[in-house]
């Protein structure tokens, strides 16, 4: 709660003028237009625009000590007028602190209030009300034991159980929050397999809320994705991994770059590559007779040749340099 104190007027601050004594104001206010009070002479301090008079008096009488008497006026920032429930309105609060505005608009977008100094209604929201050793339970995100306008609790159900509704719930104007979610048992079907895969544990018939199985790949297989399955609110597995297959390089003989070294694929490369793993083809530049390299990734089983990749036959691989063994280009193409 933001309780605006617009005048504390410190009497330990007020002067002694002259022989006699005088009150000096030490607030200024528009009904006040002298800089020094006899004693005897009263002022009236009003709350500034925008500002509403809560308590304590108004008028103060210059004492014979040339002292003003301890100022209780307590001026608090006027309300947006409409903050309570507003049918088919909503409040914008533009920010919420101390001397902020915020706007107040009706549902046919006029805004009815524009500009209030933002105040926040004095209310409080009980605990929610919850049966004893309840599955639901709540913690505030403030320190203290009450609640006020604005401020949130967060809801937790005892495990397995699901929360069922919104987690946070805030104060509202009217004293009650904004809702309350409910704990449910949720359960999960049997879950089914993924391709390529296996599940690493023994599976059960049902599973409840947020239990969770996890997944592996066949040998060569790469996982992608999360490598646990949840048992989601909805009853529903949350999503499961993918196993992305190995490649075949698709040629009988050739050096390639694979993993920073040359490897020849008849004999280093018969399995293939992984998923997600890269080849790097020779290929020659006649005219410059260099050489220079392409990679290629492995996608799922699917690893595409380049098309300056030409595989030797017989004869040219007797009469004719690897392009591997030729001198690299200067700038690869
Ligand atoms: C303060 O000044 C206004 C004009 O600025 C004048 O009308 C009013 O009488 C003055 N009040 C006092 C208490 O002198
Ligand atoms: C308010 O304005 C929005 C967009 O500015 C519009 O979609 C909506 O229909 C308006 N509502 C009314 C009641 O005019
Ligand atoms: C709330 O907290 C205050 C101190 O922080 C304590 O004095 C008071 O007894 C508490 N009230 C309840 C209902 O727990
Ligand atoms: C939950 O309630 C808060 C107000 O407490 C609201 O701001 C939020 O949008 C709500 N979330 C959902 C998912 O409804
Ligand atoms: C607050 O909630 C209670 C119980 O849900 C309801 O009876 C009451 O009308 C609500 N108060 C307001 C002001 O909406
Ligand atoms: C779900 O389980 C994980 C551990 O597997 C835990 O960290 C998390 O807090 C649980 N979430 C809920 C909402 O119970
Ligand atoms: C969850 O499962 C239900 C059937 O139990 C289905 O209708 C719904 O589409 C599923 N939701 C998601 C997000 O998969
Ligand atoms: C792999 O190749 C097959 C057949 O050529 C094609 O259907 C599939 O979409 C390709 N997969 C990828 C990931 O490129």
């Amino acid at each position: 709660r933001l309780w605006a104190l617009f005048h504390v007027l410190s009497p330990s601050l007020c002067h002694s003028f002259l022989q006699h004594k005088l009150c000096v104001p030490l607030f200024s206010s528009h009904n006040l237009n002298k800089s020094v009070y006899e004693v005897g002479e009263e002022v009236e301090y009003t709350c500034r625009p925008g500002f509403i008079p809560n308590n304590g008096q108004r008028k103060y009488t210059c004492l014979p000590t040339g002292k003003w008497p301890l100022n209780t006026l307590l001026c608090l920032p006027k309300r947006c007028p409409t903050i309570g429930p507003l049918p088919n309105g909503k409040i914008d609060f533009v920010d919420l602190h101390y001397q902020t505005r915020c706007s107040c608009y009706s549902s046919n977008n006029l805004t009815l209030k524009l500009l209030f100094p933002c105040a926040f209604p004095a209310v409080t929201c009980a605990p929610p009300s919850l049966p004893e050793f309840s599955v639901l339970s709540y913690r505030r995100s403030k320190p203290g034991n009450v609640s006020h306008f604005l401020d949130t609790i967060t809801f937790e159900c005892v495990p397995p159980l699901a929360l069922i509704g919104n987690e946070t719930a805030t104060c509202m104007a009217n004293g009650n929050w904004s809702s309350i979610p409910e704990c449910r048992v949720v359960t999960c079907p049997t879950p089914t397999g993924i391709e390529n895969g296996f599940f690493e544990f023994v599976v059960r018939r049902t599973y409840h809320y947020n239990e969770s199985v996890s997944f592996a790949c066949q040998p060569n297989y790469v996982l992608e994705g999360p490598k646990h399955s949840r048992c989601e609110k909805t009853g529903n597995w949350s999503t499961k991994p993918t196993c992305k297959g190995p490649c075949k390089i698709p040629v009988k003989k050739a050096v390639v770059l694979y993993n920073g070294e040359k490897k020849r694929v008849q004999n280093d490369l018969k399995d293939g590559v992984q998923h997600g793993e890269t080849v790097s083809f020779f290929c020659k530049n006649k005219e410059k007779s260099c050489a220079y390299t392409v990679p290629v990734p492995c996608v799922d089983g699917n690893l595409t040749l380049p098309a300056c990749f030409k595989e030797r036959g017989f004869f040219s691989s007797l009469v004719k340099k690897d392009p591997s063994d030729m001198k690299p280009c200067e700038d690869q193409e």
